[in-house]
């Protein structure tokens, strides 16, 4: 039988990253050394923002920006349908509840009209999920969320670098100060 399957995107780390990593292990400093900090620093500048933290995966980038804001327990946050299971695992380890939106068919990310939806008084952050390097509506979401008072974590794990509407997407989210 014919193999249908159809590869949506492969990775493209090369030489360049497989040499950097072999001079980590050469130095045998595996953890937090120097070079996070330079990192950290050449990531701010990139996304022109004040602040970066290195951390060791997507997961707990999510994990912590959740757990950060000691929301009570049992109160939910909206999440797309459709996305990589961490995105909806990193709600759970904080006690809270994953309200799942539907996708928007076309762009396969979270639909702004299904999020209006199934937003309830107890929802307290969404989790955009820009799918496969596909953004979501931010300059619709953004304001509505400040409305509801919701904080709004990007999860760019799959769109690493990228701009929407000429700002770099993991920027437009944020904690506001209410
Ligand atoms: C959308 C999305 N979020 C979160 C993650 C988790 O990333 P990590 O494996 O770095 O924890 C992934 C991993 O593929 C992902 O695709």
């Amino acid at each position: 039988m014919k193999n249908l399957k159809v590869r949506l995107s492969t990775p493209t780390v090369d030489n360049i990253e497989l040499s950097q990593i072999k001079k980590i292990f050469d130095n045998s400093w595996l953890g937090y050394g120097p070079n996070v900090g330079k990192f950290e620093k050449a990531w701010s500048s990139y996304f022109k923002v004040k602040h970066s933290i290195g951390v060791n995966s997507c997961t707990a980038a999510l994990h912590l920006s959740l757990a950060v804001n000691n929301f009570k327990k049992n109160k939910k946050v909206l999440v797309p349908a459709m996305t990589f299971s961490a995105s909806a695992a990193a709600v759970l380890y904080c006690g809270l509840k994953p309200i799942f939106v539907d996708i928007d068919p076309k762009t396969l990310v979270m639909s702004y009209e299904d999020l209006k939806k199934k937003y309830t008084k107890d929802c307290v952050a969404i989790i955009t999920v820009h799918f496969n390097g596909q953004p979501c509506e931010m300059e619709k979401i953004v304001p509505w969320a400040k409305k509801k008072k919701l904080i709004v974590i990007e999860d760019c794990a799959q769109t690493c670098g990228g701009t929407y509407k000429g700002k770099k997407l993991g920027t437009w989210g944020g904690f506001w100060l209410f």
